[in-house]
């Protein structure tokens, strides 16, 4: 039988692969993918793999993919869980979903693993784009179904004289792609205790004095395109933002967020390109999108966030969302200027051929064309079931 399992190079996955091997009697195909996270050599991953007893090792370069198909979807829906976290494990789970399938056809498996434990939302991710994608896998989650705990796994890896060295040492869990990164477990566990510098990756120290940086940003229909007139692809454009407003401190954000299996979880997460972008985003629909669209479209945004944390991404009702999504951002097309300082993106000007913003009808100078005269019948009309209801109270006492 061959195991097909989702391969991050950490500490639990690399042991899981001769676990499986000897558990079940299998061959392990090792399936590494490229979500463009910062730092992690993908070729010292996949000789990982073979080192730790793989049978077949392969890395997918699946970042356009996923800046494309998934950070982009999530940008266009404002994408915050819990207002919040911009989603970044939560967009990453279907995708390698995605290519497990893809590494279960080509290499003939018939049972998928994963390193997620039962407590978190990761399973739940994994296994319900299984259930959508291909139900026939089977799937099997070490940490979970023989209850491993991280000591085990570090004896199990010493026993077997596994080449975890690098991961061995480090106190944190920790999963990172490109949307951003997110740190829990160690002494962030009490929720009272700070996050030290060091926890941080993609972001500088928000209090350190620099230079400000400026931006461009260019969206067309919700997509951005390019950054200070110069065109790139999404993959290119959340890349070059992490960069530049990681440097300001810009997206860390300390969260006790409510876990879909019913648990309050502290992780704390750092955004920069993505709370840059999704800052730069809704600015441009406050000027572009018509106003009782604008207002139901935040409701969309929000149970969007909290299907793709929940992780139905593959699911009925996220499909027709993404439809209602698509269609509000027909007009979200423009520059947003922004200064990125301090730990903070703000907005500083916007502009676009789709605007709806009218000099003349917002001026309080000389070329005013609104008719006042209108407002009070307006007013009278609007606030006359809020009278009638008062007058009534205050008959009844
Ligand atoms: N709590 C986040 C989520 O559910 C991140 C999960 C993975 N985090 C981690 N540090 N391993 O989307
Ligand atoms: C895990 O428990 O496997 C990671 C955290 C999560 O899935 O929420």
């Amino acid at each position: 039988e061959r195991v097909v399992l989702a391969y991050s190079g950490g500490l639990d996955t690399s042991v899981a692969i001769p676990f499986l091997a000897e558990k079940m009697d299998a061959e392990v195909i090792a399936v590494a993918v490229d979500l463009g996270q910062g730092g992690e050599d993908m070729d010292v991953i996949r000789k990982r793999a073979l080192d730790c007893g793989a049978a077949e090792s392969v890395v997918v370069d699946a970042k356009e993919e996923f800046a494309a198909d998934f950070c982009v979807p999530a940008l266009r829906a404002n994408a915050l869980y819990m207002d919040r976290y911009p989603l970044v494990s939560s967009l990453s789970r279907p995708l390698i979903v995605r290519h497990l399938v893809a590494a279960a056809e080509r290499f003939g498996g018939t049972v998928v693993s994963h390193g997620c434990t039962g407590k978190g939302n990761d399973q739940v991710r994994f296994e319900a784009g299984l259930a959508a994608l291909a139900p026939g896998l089977r799937v099997v989650a070490p940490a979970r179904d023989f209850a491993w705990t991280r000591d085990k796994a570090i004896e199990f890896a010493e026993d077997k004289g596994l080449p975890i060295e690098t991961t061995k040492s480090n106190p944190f869990s920790i999963d990172q792609n490109l949307w951003g990164r997110a740190i829990e477990t160690g002494f962030l566990e009490d929720i009272w205790n700070g996050p030290t510098e060091d926890v941080y990756a993609y972001t500088a120290d928000p209090a350190a004095p620099r230079e400000p940086d400026e931006v461009v940003i260019t969206f067309d229909q919700g997509v951005p395109v390019a950054l200070d007139g110069r065109p790139l692809t999404p993959y290119q454009v959340i890349d070059e933002l992490n960069r530049r407003a990681g440097a300001q401190g810009v997206g860390r954000v300390d969260l006790v967020e409510d876990r879909l299996v019913g648990i309050k979880s502290r992780e704390v997460y750092e955004a920069p390109g993505a709370v840059a972008l999704i800052t730069a985003h809704m600015e441009l629909e406050n000027v572009t999108v018509e106003r009782d669209l604008a207002r139901f479209k935040r409701g969309v945004d929000q149970r969007w966030s909290e299907l793709v944390y929940d992780g139905l991404w593959f699911s009925p009702l996220k499909d027709a969302l993404d439809a209602f999504v698509a269609d509000a951002q027909k007009h979200v097309s423009g520059d947003v200027r922004m200064t990125l300082h301090g730990g903070r993106a703000t907005v500083t000007g916007r502009r676009s051929g789709q605007s709806l913003y009218d000099f003349s009808l917002a001026t309080y100078d000389t070329g005013d064309s609104f008719d006042q005269s209108l407002a009070r019948g307006f007013v009278q009309l609007f606030s006359l079931p809020a009278k009638i209801a008062a007058a009534r109270d205050a008959r009844h006492g």
